[in-house]
């Protein structure tokens, strides 16, 4: 085969090719995680490292254990679907510890919390509840609206259920 007769630079390409690939695999050695695939594609020990983590939020189920009155008057209302720590913020301090009169969350004021869910904007959708800011005429929205947990007015005769 006259065609290798000068194949020396080939073989010199291959020694680098070999030295660059044995390279990678040292730096991969040192710098891939030892967990990394235990899994899947990411490093398995991130689990447990996130499970370590504090929790900030209770869930909706923890709160309507203890407050199950609220979660009943709720689920009548519009707002049956508004989970309790979208209003009342991350309240695992209070929800889960063993005396839950140790961290007794502050009662959120309408006068700034309603508005910004239900501040009118154009880039809302369109059926979604919006007011302007006059339309509390100043005043916090419980005035009138008097039970955030199911805050529809009755103007039909209905209960408040609409
Ligand atoms: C283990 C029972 C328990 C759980 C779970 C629990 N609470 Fe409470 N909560 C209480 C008790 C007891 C009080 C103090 C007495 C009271 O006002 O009802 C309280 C008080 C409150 C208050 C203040 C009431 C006031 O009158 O000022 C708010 C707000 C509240 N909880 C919200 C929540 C939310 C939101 C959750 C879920 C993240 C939650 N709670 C989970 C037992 C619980
Ligand atoms: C749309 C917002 C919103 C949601 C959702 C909400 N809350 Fe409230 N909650 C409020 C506001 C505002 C107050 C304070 C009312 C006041 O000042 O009288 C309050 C008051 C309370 C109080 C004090 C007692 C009372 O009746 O005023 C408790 C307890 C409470 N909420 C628990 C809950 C629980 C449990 C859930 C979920 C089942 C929940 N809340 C969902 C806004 C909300
Ligand atoms: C976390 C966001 C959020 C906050 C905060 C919030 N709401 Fe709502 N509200 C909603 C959602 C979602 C609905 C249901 C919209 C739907 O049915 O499409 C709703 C529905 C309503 C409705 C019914 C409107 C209708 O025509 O059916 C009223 C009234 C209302 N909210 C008043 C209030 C008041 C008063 C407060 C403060 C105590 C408040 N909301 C705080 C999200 C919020
Ligand atoms: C002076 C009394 C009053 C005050 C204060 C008030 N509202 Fe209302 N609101 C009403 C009445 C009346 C309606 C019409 C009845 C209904 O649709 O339930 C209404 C309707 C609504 C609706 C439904 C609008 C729709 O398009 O369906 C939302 C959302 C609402 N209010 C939010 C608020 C918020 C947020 C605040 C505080 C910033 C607030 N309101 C303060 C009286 C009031």
């Amino acid at each position: 085969m006259n065609s290798f007769k000068n194949a020396g630079h080939l073989l010199r390409f291959a020694g680098l090719f070999v030295i660059a690939f044995v390279l990678f695999l040292v730096i991969r050695h040192y710098y891939v995680p030892k967990s990394f695939g235990q899994y899947g594609h990411y490093r398995g020990d991130a689990i447990k490292d996130d499970a370590a983590r504090p929790t900030f939020y209770a869930g909706h189920d923890t709160c309507e254990t203890c407050h199950a009155d609220i979660a009943t008057k709720k689920s009548g209302g519009p707002h049956a679907h508004v989970n309790c720590e979208a209003c009342h913020g991350p309240q695992a301090i209070h929800a889960l510890a063993d005396d839950p009169t140790a961290h007794i969350p502050v009662k959120p004021d309408s006068a700034t919390l309603c508005i910004k869910c239900h501040a009118a904007s154009l880039a809302k959708p369109k059926k979604f509840p919006q007011v302007n800011e006059d339309h509390s005429m100043g005043m916090p929205c419980i005035t009138c609206h008097t039970n955030p947990h199911s805050p529809a007015i009755d103007t039909t005769g209905t209960g408040g259920k609409k």
